[in-house]
C-alpha cells in the first residue's frame, strides 16, 4: 500500500512505522538538504517538455488496454520495446506491441453459486471472492490432468495477497454501501466483511482461445482470511509466547494479515509475508501496569502497539464474539500463562507463511524459524545440491533490518518434486540460523548470527531472550542487539539467477537527515548514502523520499556465507534532479522511478522487474514497472557524497555505486491507473504471459465523494470495460506481446 513521506503521513497510516529506538548505528552530523532541481523545471521548459511527452506517450500507447499489432521482430531483443512516458492518465500503458487486459478484481466470485460482484457496496461473503489489495503472487501450473506442472504454460493457479482495505476513515468505504460507520463501536456485518477481504487467494486461471481468463468455478479456488485456522510451525511452536484463548498449547493461530510480498519455494508451495499487522490490534491504556511492566511490554513498544494504541479498523468493537474480542491485546484475564485472553495473540502475526496451493486439506503453517517482522518478499538463493537453502528477507518499516535464513537441511534435488509439499516444508524451514546484514564502507559487510550461542544475542540488557523461540518472535530486537544496519525500509529482494546476487528495494525513508534530531531520526551512511529534499508542488519531502536498490554477492561458503559484498545498484530519482547527489545513476525520463518496491528477476528471461509504490513522485507520473537488465556487484566504484553540516564543516559519506544504466539496459515498461501501487509479479514457465497487480486505484479518494463517482480519483478498471460499477477495484492483470514473444523483448 501507498506509503507517503512525512509531511502526508496521516496518523493511522500504520505503514510508515518507526519503532526502532536502538541505539545502534546512527551517526551524529548535520546537514545541508539539497533542493531537487525538480522544483526549477516544473516552473520552466523542462516541466512542460514532461507534460506533454507525457500526453504524447498516453496516444502512442493507445491507453494501453488494447492490443496494438506489430510486426514480428527478426530476433528477440531483451528490453527491445519502446520505453513507455511517465503518465497521469487512469489506465494501464504498456509499451507499443503489448496487451494488458483484466484478469481478476476485487469481488470477482470463486464459486459457480456466488452471485456475481455488484461493485457498489452491498456485496458480501467474500470468503468466497477475490479479496482486496492484490499484492504478491505466484504461479503454479496445472497440467491437463489437473495435477501439479512446471511447465504447463496455458493453466495454473495464481496464489495472491490480499494485503490490505483502502482506508482513509475508520471503515473501508468502498467496501459498504454508503461508506459504513466512521465511529465506534464498528458493526459486525461490516467487520466480518472487512475481515474477509484481508488473507490469500488461490484462483485457476486458463488460456482458452487464446484468451486468458480465471476459472469461477475451479475446485482449486479458496480463500484463507485472517479467521482460517493455520499451523505455528518451527522453534516457536508451543512455546509461551504463543498462549492464547485460542490455543492453550501455543500451536495455531487465527489467519494470515496484511500479506505482502510473496515467495515460491524450490519444492513448489507459496510463501506469503505478513507486513503491517500490528495496527489491527489495540492496547488499553493501562496495559503496562497490568502486565506489570514485564519484558513484553519492551516486544509491544519494539513492534509498534504502545499502551493505549488504537486498532486501525475497530475491528475489536464488532461484538462479543471470540473472534472480535481477539483484536484487543491488552491483557484482561487472570491466568498466569495467556491461556483466558488475547494478551499474546499480537505474536501470531510477522511471519513467513508457507502454503499448499495445490492441496486445500493442508493447513498453513507460519515458519516462525525465519523471524518475526514486517514481512515483505522471501527470495530463495540458487539452489546446490548438497549445500544449505538461503531465503532473504527485509522488514519494511522505516530503520528497520535486512535478514537471511540458512537451513539445516542441505539441498536434495529429489525434493523438487516431492510426494508431501509441506512435510518438505518442515524439512528446510523449521531449522537453521538466522542472520541480519551489517554494511562496512568499503562495500563488504556481515551476516550477524540471531541465536543463543551469540553473547551479544543473550547479554542484551533491554530484553533477556529466554530461548530461541524467543528470538524467533522478537527478532527485531535480537537485531538491535547485534547492531545491525538501520536501512531506508528495506521492501521486496529478489535473486539473480545468473550469478546468485541478491537484490533489495529500499523505498524511501522520510527520517534520513544530515543533521538527525531525536531517536528515529538518522545520519546518512554508506549503504543508504543519500539525504536531500524532493519538491512535489510547493511540499517539501525530506529524508530519502525516492529510495534505492542495493545488491549483496555473498561471500565464501555462498548460501551460508557469513560475510558479503555490496553496492547500490540504482539510485531512485527524478530525471532532472542533481546527478552529483540525487540522480547519481543517471536515469533519463524512461527510466525515472520513485520508491522501489516490488522486486522480481524473470527466471525465464532473467530481466529484473522493478514496481513502484510511491507518494513522492505522484504529481507527475502513476506508479509504474520498469524492465532491467543489471550487471554485477563491483561493475562501478567508490563514491563520495559530501553533506555541508548546519553547525558549519563537511560529513563525507562513503558509498559503493554499480554502473549506470544505459537505455537499453533499464526501461520503463508499464504505468498503472491513477492513486495505484504496481505490485506482484509472475510469469508463465515460457515467459509468454506476465501476471501482476494494480493495488488500490484511486486510493486518495475523499469518503465525502462516495456517492459521486465523477469525483473518484479513478474508475479503474471500470473504465477498462471491467465489470459492475465506478467504484474502483484492486485488480490482477495479465500482460501478453502480441507477436507471441516473451514478455520483456
Ligand atoms: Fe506492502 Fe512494504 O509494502
Ligand atoms: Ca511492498
Ligand atoms: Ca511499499
Amino acid at each position: 500500500m501507498n506509503k507517503p513521506t512525512d509531511s502526508l503521513v496521516p496518523a493511522t497510516d500504520f505503514n510508515n512505522e518507526d519503532s526502532n529506538s536502538s541505539s545502534n548505528a546512527t551517526f551524529d552530523q548535520v546537514l545541508s538538504a539539497r533542493l531537487s532541481r525538480r522544483g526549477v523545471l516544473r516552473g520552466g521548459a523542462g516541466g512542460f517538455g514532461a507534460a506533454l511527452l507525457g500526453g504524447i506517450g498516453i496516444s502512442a500507447c493507445g491507453g494501453g488496454d488494447a492490443a496494438t499489432p506489430v510486426p514480428t521482430p527478426p530476433a528477440e531483443q531483451l528490453l527491445g520495446f519502446a520505453a513507455v512516458p511517465k503518465s497521469l492518465a487512469d489506465t494501464v500503458a504498456v509499451p507499443v506491441g503489448y496487451s494488458a487486459s483484466v484478469l481478476y478484481a476485487l469481488g470477482d466470485p470463486l464459486t459457480a453459486t456466488t452471485p456475481a460482484f455488484k461493485n457498489d457496496g452491498t456485496d458480501s461473503d467474500f470468503e468466497t471472492r477475490a479479496g482486496d489489495h492484490h499484492d504478491g503472487m505466484e504461479w503454479f501450473g496445472l497440467g491437463a490432468d489437473g495435477k501439479p506442472s512446471t511447465l504447463s504454460a496455458d493453466r495454473g493457479l495464481l496464489a495472491i495477497n490480499h494485503e490490505a482495505t483502502t482506508d482513509q476513515t475508520l471503515s473501508s468505504f468502498f467496501l459498504h454501501a454508503n461508506g459504513g460507520t466512521t465511529t465506534l463501536p464498528r458493526p459486525a456485518s461490516e467487520v466480518d466483511k472487512e475481515v474477509a477481504i484481508h488473507g490469500v487467494s488461490v484462483v485457476e486461471v486458463r488460456k482458452a482461445a487464446g484468451k486468458w481468463e480465471y476459472v469461477k468455478d475451479s475446485s482449486f479456488n479458496r480463500r484463507l482470511t485472517p479467521l482460517t485456522d493455520v499451523e505455528i510451525a518451527g522453534p516457536a511452536r508451543g512455546n509461551a509466547l504463543l498462549v492464547t484463548k485460542y490455543s492453550a498449547t501455543g500451536t495455531k493461530t487465527r489467519g494470515t494479515l496484511n500479506n505482502c510480498g510473496t515467495g515460491k519455494t524450490p519444492w513448489g508451495t507459496l510463501l506469503t509475508g505478513e507486513e503491517n499487522w500490528f495496527g489491527y490490534f489495540t492496547r488499553t491504556a493501562a496495559d503496562d501496569a497490568a502486565r506489570s511492566n514485564d519484558k513484553s511490554v519492551t516486544a509491544l513498544n519494539r513492534y509498534g502497539r504502545t499502551q493505549g494504541a488504537a486498532s486501525r479498523h475497530g475491528w475489536e468493537t464488532g461484538g462479543s464474539d471470540d473472534k472480535y474480542a481477539r483484536w484487543n491485546i491488552s491483557k484482561q484475564g487472570s491466568s498466569a500463562d495467556g491461556s483466558d485472553d488475547y494478551r499474546n495473540e499480537m505474536n501470531g502475526m510477522g511471519y513467513i507463511v508457507e502454503i499448499d496451493a495445490y492441496d486445500k486439506t493442508k493447513l498453513a503453517r507460519k515458519r516462525t524459524a525465519l523471524g518475526r517482522m514486517a514481512k515483505e518478499s522471501a527470495a530463495f538463493g540458487v539452489p546446490a545440491a548438497g549445500q544449505p537453502l538461503a531465503v532473504y528477507m527485509g522488514d519494511d518499516a522505516r530503520n528497520e533490518y535486512m535478514y537471511k535464513f540458512v537451513s539445516t537441511a542441505t539441498w536434495s534435488a529429489a525434493d523438487a518434486n516431492p510426494s508431501d509439499r509441506m512435510a518438505t516444508g518442515d524439512k528446510y524451514l523449521d531449522s537453521g540460523k538466522l542472520y541480519v546484514a551489517k554494511f562496512n564502507a568499503d562495500g563488504t559487510g556481515q551476516w550477524l548470527e540471531l541465536s543463543m550461542s551469540n553473547s551479544t544475542v543473550t547479554g542484551y540488557a533491554t530484553y533477556r531472550f529466554a530461548d530461541l523461540a524467543d528470538i524467533c518472535v522478537n527478532t527485531r530486537l535480537a537485531a538491535d542487539a547485534v547492531g545491525a544496519t538501520k536501512m531506508d525500509r528495506p521492501e521486496w529482494c529478489g535473486v539473480n539467477p545468473a550469478n546468485g546476487e541478491v537484490y533489495f528495494t529500499l523505498t524511501n525513508n522520510s527520517n534520513r537527515r544530515v543533521d538527525p534530531t531525536g531517536s528515529s531520526q538518522l545520519a546518512p551512511d554508506a549503504a543508504n548514502p543519500r539525504v536531500y529534499t524532493d519538491m512535489k508542488g510547493t511540499t517539501a519531502q525530506a529524508g530519502n523520499p525516492n529510495g534505492h536498490l542495493l545488491r549483496m554477492r555473498e561471500g565464501t561458503g555462498a548460501a551460508a556465507a557469513t560475510t558479503f559484498t555490496w553496492d547500490i545498484y540504482l539510485f531512485a530519482a527524478e530525471a532532472g534532479a542533481d546527478k552529483a547527489m540525487i540522480n547519481i545513476s543517471g536515469l533519463t525520463a524512461d527510466q525515472d522511478m520513485s520508491s522501489p518496491d516490488g522486486l522480481v528477476f524473470s527466471p525465464n528471461t532473467g530481466i529484473c522487474w522493478i514496481q513502484t509504490d510511491d507518494g513522492a513522485y505522484t504529481d507527475v507520473t502513476n506508479c509504474m514497472m520498469l524492465a532491467a537488465v543489471p550487471g554485477r556487484v563491483g561493475d562501478g566504484g567508490k563514491k563520495t557524497l559530501s553533506y555541508t553540516r548546519s553547525a558549519g564543516g563537511t560529513l563525507s559519506v562513503d558509498t559503493q555505486v554499480g554502473k549506470a544504466p544505459a537505455a537499453d539496459t533499464l526501461k520503463r515498461f508499464l504505468v498503472g491507473p491513477a492513486g495505484c501501487e504496481i505490485t506482484g509479479l509472475t510469469e508463465t514457465p515460457d515467459g509468454k504471459a506476465m501476471f501482476i497487480n494494480i493495488q488500490h486505484p484511486g486510493e486518495t479518494t475523499s469518503q465525502a465523494n462516495l456517492a459521486d463517482p465523477g469525483k473518484y480519483t479513478s474508475q479503474w478498471p471500470s473504465n477498462a470495460g471491467y465489470g459492475a460499477g465506478k467504484r474502483p477495484r484492486s485488480a490482477t492483470i495479465v500482460i501478453t506481446k502480441n507477436d507471441g514473444g516473451r514478455i520483456g523483448s
